[in-house]
């Protein structure tokens, strides 16, 4: 498996072998770090974090990942880069090209972070777009595997806004890796037919199953992982909230849709979330609306079966695995 100079845009753009390269390579650095084995093989190298949006885990898990492996890490915030107003994303692309050996972009379009791979000259990784959030599905499968043992044939449900970047990203993941995908969502919150269509085709390789409902009990039975995102994404405007809470409120994530799952399921959540009343927005919320709780309620955030400080976690041993192979001259 060589995976040297590829960028990490999307999962479409890699195999299930690739994939799952990435997963096992993402375990070995995750022992690595446990048993504190110095991994310092991109020794000398550097890297430049390019933000639009804000971050508290991606960030920090390819800061983090990128002082393990022994490189210079340099993080431009959101409006501190010229890029946009004053300099094109291909130019912009071009002179970090010249300084950097990886570049990490979060920002708007999907059609940005793609522009920048193909002039950089250097690999760059997605750390998430609008329509994307691929380094979050090497997590979440890492961490659905460390639950099952396993991946194939297991059943994942999706409740809430299924055409946001998660939701998008664990259609792709799935139907690459032949996990069952459901969707519980309104209908007018779907993926792009186009997607769908290219899921359906991939699903007939690895023989996932994908189903779209608006039924949350009906999606949820013999679930295995129950998934959820906030209702609301970065980059959309705060007029949406009042027709997001009337759509989505009937698919919150209750003890009662866990326990219509699988007895042993987990609860996964990309994070942050809305479950309590110790955020800004959150509190914004319950006194416009009376929501105290959002896309999932503080008893199964908290829950036994609340997989998500794992899961937050892993985006860092998964990010590690995607810059050293994409990075490093040697592979096993
Ligand atoms: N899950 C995730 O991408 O979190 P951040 O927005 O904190 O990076
Ligand atoms: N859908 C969310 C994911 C955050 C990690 C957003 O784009 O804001």
């Amino acid at each position: 498996m060589n995976l040297k100079g590829r960028s990490f845009l999307k999962l479409l753009d890699y195999t299930p072998d690739e994939i799952r390269y990435l997963l096992d390579l993402s375990k070995d650095f995750k022992n690595k770090k446990k048993n504190n084995v110095e991994h310092k093989y991109l020794k000398g190298k550097n890297i430049v974090l390019l933000f639009e949006k804000t971050s508290t885990r991606t960030r920090c898990a390819f800061e983090v990942a990128g002082h393990d492996l022994g490189m210079g890490v340099t993080y431009l915030e959101p409006g501190s880069s010229q890029m946009g107003k004053k300099e094109s994303i291909e130019d912009t692309a071009k002179v970090l090209g010249r300084m950097y050996d990886g570049i990490e972009y979060r920002g708007f379009a999907q059609s940005n972070v793609e522009i920048l791979a193909k002039n950089a000259g250097v690999p760059v990784w997605n750390g998430l777009t609008t329509e994307f959030h691929p380094t979050q599905m090497l997590a979440d499968l890492m961490t659905i595997e460390e639950n099952f043992g396993h991946l194939e044939g297991l059943n994942l449900v999706f409740c809430g806004d299924g055409r946001n970047n998660v939701a998008n990203s664990l259609l792709v993941a799935c139907a690459k890796m032949g996990i069952n995908f459901t969707l519980a969502s309104p209908n007018s919150l779907r993926p792009d037919s186009d997607l769908v269509e290219i899921c359906e085709n991939i699903a007939k390789s690895s023989h996932a199953q994908i189903r779209f409902t608006d039924d949350i009990m009906a999606a949820t039975k013999n679930a295995d992982v129950i998934y959820t995102d906030v209702w609301v994404s970065m980059g959309e405007a705060d007029e949406v909230w009042n027709e997001r809470i009337k759509l989505l409120k009937r698919f919150q994530v209750t003890k009662e849709v866990m326990a219509n799952a699988n007895s042993n399921a987990i609860f996964l959540h990309c994070l942050p979330s809305f479950h309590d009343l110790k955020t800004s927005i959150g509190k914004e919320i319950y006194e416009k609306f009376g929501l105290r709780e959002m896309e999932v309620t503080d008893e199964v955030f908290q829950s036994n079966n609340s997989k998500v400080f794992d899961e937050a976690e892993n985006r860092m041993h998964t990010i590690k695995a995607v810059m050293y192979a994409t990075l490093s001259d040697y592979h096993e």
